[in-house]
């Protein structure tokens, strides 16, 4: 295992916000190369005035020319941490628009494989990919089965990913309830209520923290002996929701 990321170039797609860009910070932090992307330029500055020295660079991770752009112009790096947030495809199924669910396959679960698949030729054959799912793959929540069919779509890739892509390393981080902007597309009401349920009922009577899941991920990128496993950051949620 390598004792830190010094050295190494670490790019963070989604990198502008909540867990990944604490993820940038956590290889920043151990003397990495790091370069974050985002589509809102405005939202990208602040980011990377937030964080000091990482570079910072607009893509649309579903625009194919664009992320084809991005890894050209970049050329070699160590890690791929793959953090868009997105939140189409919830919603109870009854009602649930196929139009959001489509929507949300296209951000998160194509966006996500796509950003791996431009990046293979540059990616260092034995560094590693770490995608982000979400408790909802496992968790079977009513109004959550857009969100359960994307995410798990994405944790069953990893795992073969791992296998058809070796020596490089693939693996899938899936948080349970992480106090970021992502929340801040739902009804403050909504947040609240759920925040102070979670605060209640899980085993570490808290909700989680980016910093929780951007430490994780930096562990995932240092131990070369981690590939195809999808790692659980929810404070024992899987435990208490079903
Ligand atoms: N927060 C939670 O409780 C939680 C729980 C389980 C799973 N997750 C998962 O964790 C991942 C990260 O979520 P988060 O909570 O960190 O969300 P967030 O704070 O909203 O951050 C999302 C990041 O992704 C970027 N992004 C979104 N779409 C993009 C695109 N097409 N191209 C490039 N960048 C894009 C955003 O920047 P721009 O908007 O400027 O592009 C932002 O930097 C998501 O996949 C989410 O499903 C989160």
């Amino acid at each position: 295992m390598n004792k830190t990321l010094d050295g190494q170039t670490v790019v963070v797609f989604g990198g502008s916000s909540g867990i990944g860009e604490a993820t940038a910070a956590a290889a920043r932090d151990e003397g990495a190369r790091v370069v974050i992307t985002g589509r809102n330029e405005v939202r990208l500055a602040v980011a990377r005035d937030r964080l000091g020295p990482v570079e910072a660079v607009p893509v649309d991770a579903t625009r194919r020319e664009a992320v084809d752009a991005f890894f050209s112009g970049l050329g070699a790096l160590d890690h791929l941490v793959v953090a868009l947030g997105s939140s189409a495809g919830a919603g109870e199924f009854r009602t649930l628009p196929l139009e959001d669910l489509r929507a949300g396959l296209e951000s998160k679960l194509l966006a996500h494989l796509q950003v791996a698949q431009v990046a293979l030729p540059y990616l260092r054959r034995d560094g590693s990919i770490t995608f982000i799912s979400a408790i909802s793959a496992r968790a079977t929540l009513p109004g959550t089965t857009g969100l359960a069919a994307l995410n798990a779509g994405l944790e069953a890739a990893a795992r073969v990913l791992a296998l058809e892509l070796a020596p490089l390393r693939v693996n899938a981080v899936s948080p349970g309830v992480i106090d970021t902007p992502w929340w801040d597309a739902l009804p403050p009401d909504f947040k609240q209520g759920y925040f102070a349920q979670a605060q209640a009922t899980l085993p570490v009577r808290r909700v989680g923290r980016p910093e929780d899941v951007g430490a994780l991920i930096a562990f995932l990128m240092r131990d070369t002996f981690l590939t195809g496993s999808v790692y659980e950051v929810d404070g024992g949620q899987r435990l208490v929701a079903s």
